[in-house]
């Protein structure tokens, strides 16, 4: 039976640290689903689409058995929806512990059947988060290297147009 895992996530915008994780997360699963949160409760600079497109600019052509896709409501329905084992989060510190403990404990709850698995971030990108990015972007700094071109430029856009602040 085909291993099919969800890496789920706002991806405001995403970062190479996602990136990392999703190809990792893509040579342990038949397929993975790059399944961006539509409606959770964190205000986003880009739409849905929007970061849906911004994934697909960063080079996964290689990467047959990726998908990418847009999600609502509860991600364990979701899974269930995919017929997906596995959700896939990456940890980057401590501090995240907590909260994805606290997340994947919530969704084994929900639904028995499903494990989320944890990869630990590369050293490279264990510091590097969509917020920071957006942060750093917003004073004018150099950010191209934690984000593919594409990214750093429609950074570069939202904050001309004062999408973002
Ligand atoms: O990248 P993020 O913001 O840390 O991702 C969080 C996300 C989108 C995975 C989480 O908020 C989520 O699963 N949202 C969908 C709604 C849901 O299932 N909530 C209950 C589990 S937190």
């Amino acid at each position: 039976m085909e291993k099919i895992a969800v890496y789920p996530g706002t991806f405001d915008p995403v970062t190479y640290g996602h990136i990392h994780i999703l190809k990792r997360a893509a040579k342990l699963f038949d397929k993975v689903i790059m399944a961006v949160a539509a409606d959770n409760y964190k205000k986003t600079i880009f739409t849905a689409e929007e970061r849906i497109g911004l994934i697909e600019a960063c080079g996964l052509q290689g990467l047959n058995n990726v998908e990418l896709d847009i999600f609502n409501g509860l991600l364990c329905d979701y899974l269930e929806k995919k017929g997906a084992v596995a959700i896939i989060r990456g940890l980057r510190a401590i501090s995240d512990f907590e909260y994805e403990m606290q997340m994947g404990s919530l969704n084994r709850h929900l639904n028995n059947k499903v494990e989320t698995v944890f990869l630990m971030a590369d050293s490279e990108y264990s510091f590097i988060s969509s917020s920071i990015i957006k942060n750093v972007a917003v004073l004018g700094g150099n950010i191209e290297q934690f984000v593919p071109d594409k990214v750093a430029e429609a950074l570069r856009e939202k904050k001309e147009n004062r999408i973002f602040s």
